[in-house]
């Protein structure tokens, strides 16, 4: 015989199940043109938060234990923006004071390093040459989304150093890749957002040939992914 209270217990699970399914199924929010392109999460919406949470306490300590200064933070476009939107607004949820500057660093072509990184700084002065006047004498903490050989920042680093003549520069990058059968990297950060495995990664900033930058979660592409046409996009 069915008592009140296993009634009450069918009745929530009736209602609990399909609220729960429906809700897992909506836990990421995607563009829907995006359906299948994707093998695999690497890092919630939530979890990346949390850590940036995390990492601009650790960046705070280090202003006011070491530099004693007002940062110049640099985010490396594109792939750093989103990171460096949030982790801007941790900053000031702590009242560091910080100005901003932009580098651009190209070196991926499809899911590769091309070895060969291309920069684009800052202004040029009257003979053509790059300059890059805000950062002399400041401590620079340079904003870097993922970290993979190290090629992009092995060269990155030393032309800031060389052109701006900074106090000092710090890099903070939110994933580093872990590279096969342990090669050494060619440059290694001060502050890690997350660790993670040598898989080619799309969301949160990073792109594929220009694509997913708008995805919150970060994912391994598919082949459907890859194998995509951008244009079918733009088309309309
Ligand atoms: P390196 O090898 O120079 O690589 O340390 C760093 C730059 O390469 C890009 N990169 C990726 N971009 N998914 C991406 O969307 C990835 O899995 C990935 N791995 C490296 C990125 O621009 C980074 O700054
Ligand atoms: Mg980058």
């Amino acid at each position: 015989m069915l008592h009140q209270s296993d009634t009450f217990s069918i009745l929530y699970y009736m209602l609990l199940i399909p609220i729960q399914w429906k809700s897992a199924a909506n836990q990421f929010l995607y563009p829907p043109e995006y359906q299948s392109h994707f093998s695999g999460l690497v890092l919630s919406h939530e979890k990346i938060r949390a850590r940036i949470r995390e990492l601009a306490a650790l960046l705070h300590q280090h202003c006011q234990v070491h530099a004693r200064a007002r940062p110049l933070l640099v985010c490396t476009l594109k792939g750093a923006c989103t990171f460096f939107v949030h982790l801007t607004e941790e900053l000031q949820l702590l009242r560091q004071g910080f100005d901003v500057e932009f580098v651009r660093a190209k070196s991926y072509v499809g899911t590769e390093s091309s070895g060969a990184v291309r920069l684009l700084l800052g202004q040029e002065d009257a003979d053509g040459l790059e300059v890059l006047e805000h950062f002399k004498g400041r401590h620079v903490v340079l904003v870097e989304d993922i970290l993979d050989t190290g090629t992009t920042l092995e060269k990155l680093v030393p032309v800031l150093h060389e052109k701006g003549q900074p106090a000092s520069i710090q890099v903070v990058t939110l994933l580093d890749k872990r590279l096969k059968d342990g090669t050494e990297k060619k440059f290694k950060a001060d502050f890690i957002g997350f660790s993670i495995p040598d898989v080619f990664i799309i969301g949160y900033g990073l792109d594929y040939n220009e694509l997913y930058r708008d995805l919150r979660d970060i994912f391994v592409i598919s082949q459907a992914g890859i194998e995509f046409d951008a244009k079918k996009l733009h088309d309309g």
